[in-house]
């Protein structure tokens, strides 16, 4: 039923792993809804989170998800560890593999991180929590789960991915498995905040230049903040500038769908990408999906750890 070792990136899922991923999800949604939230699934096994880049939904719903299945779970920050001593990646791993760790979550910024170490490592799983602008496999399955739950369905929707899709690994993610999933999907940004080849980014993709177009008729309107920290230079525009031309307000939302919902992976630069009244409106399911993440993480964990012999 499960066949992968790692989660690396929605590339290596077909549609059958993404169901079950989310199918199972389901199952720990509901129980994450009980009083005790607990269960004995994953006792004895060592989760450790690694994360090189800056993170608060996706660290601490790895973190909660670890605790809920009954794992063990250490939070390795570089920061303060050796790597700020030269240590490189693969020695650190290696170190933490030689406490008997079973699962290293891991946020990096470079593309390809996940899979480098994935390669190196013998007996741990690794799950991929955002490299560099590559993938970040599991906000795409909690914002699939996310719509999945709003609308029934993820077939045959309309979906506009709007904002800094070049350096969005949340976009390219979303984009591979909303694709698969038969969703058509809208890739909207600036010029300079869009990949050549964006099409290439899913098996569905269609560029559209201007933001009226790609709101146009969605069922689902997914915002993405302008990632300054990775541009290296100035941005194009002042974020009022931005707001006017690129940002999601009341306005431009009425030519979306009655029934369309507003989706962003947060951290939210509010006022810049999405009006702050949106934000907050009922048609916001921003944390819908912060509350899908904590359950998605618990599917992934019980289908890497429990297809894999105890160490
Ligand atoms: C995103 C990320 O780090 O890729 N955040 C997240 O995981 N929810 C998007 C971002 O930083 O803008």
């Amino acid at each position: 039923m499960w066949r992968h070792r790692h989660l690396l990136g929605i590339e290596e899922l077909d549609v059958h792993d993404i169901d079950v991923v989310l199918d199972r999800a389901e199952h720990w949604f509901e129980r994450s809804r009980k009083t005790v939230k607990k269960d004995a699934l994953l006792q004895g096994r060592t989760v450790v989170n690694l994360f090189f880049e800056a993170s608060t939904r996706t660290r601490t719903s790895f973190e909660l998800a670890s605790h809920r299945l009954s794992a063990d779970v250490v939070n390795v920050n570089p920061s303060i560890s050796s790597v700020t001593k030269g240590e490189t990646l693969l020695d650190t791993a290696k170190n933490l593999e030689a406490m008997r760790a079973d699962l290293f979550v891991l946020r990096h910024a470079s593309s390809g991180a996940a899979a480098f170490l994935a390669k190196r490592l013998t007996d741990v799983a690794i799950v991929n929590a955002g490299d560099g602008a590559h993938e970040h496999p599991t906000q795409a399955l909690l914002d699939a789960f996310t719509i999945r739950r709003r609308k029934g369905r993820i077939e045959g929707l309309v979906v506009a991915i709007c904002g800094d899709i070049a350096h969005s690994r949340v976009a390219r993610s979303n984009a591979l498995l909303l694709g698969k999933k038969g969703a058509e999907v809208r890739l909207c940004a600036l010029k300079t905040m869009m990949p050549r080849h964006a099409e290439a980014l899913g098996p569905t993709a269609r560029v559209v230049p201007r933001l009226e177009q790609a709101v146009d008729g969605a069922d689902v309107v997914m915002m993405l903040r302008v990632q300054t920290e990775r541009f290296g230079g100035a941005m194009m525009s002042t974020p009022r500038e931005y707001a006017r031309t690129f940002g999601l307000n009341a306005g431009m939302l009425t030519r979306a769908k009655a029934d369309a919902i507003v989706m962003h992976p947060g951290p939210i630069n509010r006022g810049v990408e999405l009006d702050t009244r949106i934000a907050d409106s009922d048609c916001s399911v921003i944390l819908d999906q912060v509350e899908a993440g904590v359950a998605v993480r618990m599917a992934v964990l019980e289908l890497l750890l429990t297809n894999r012999p105890q160490r």
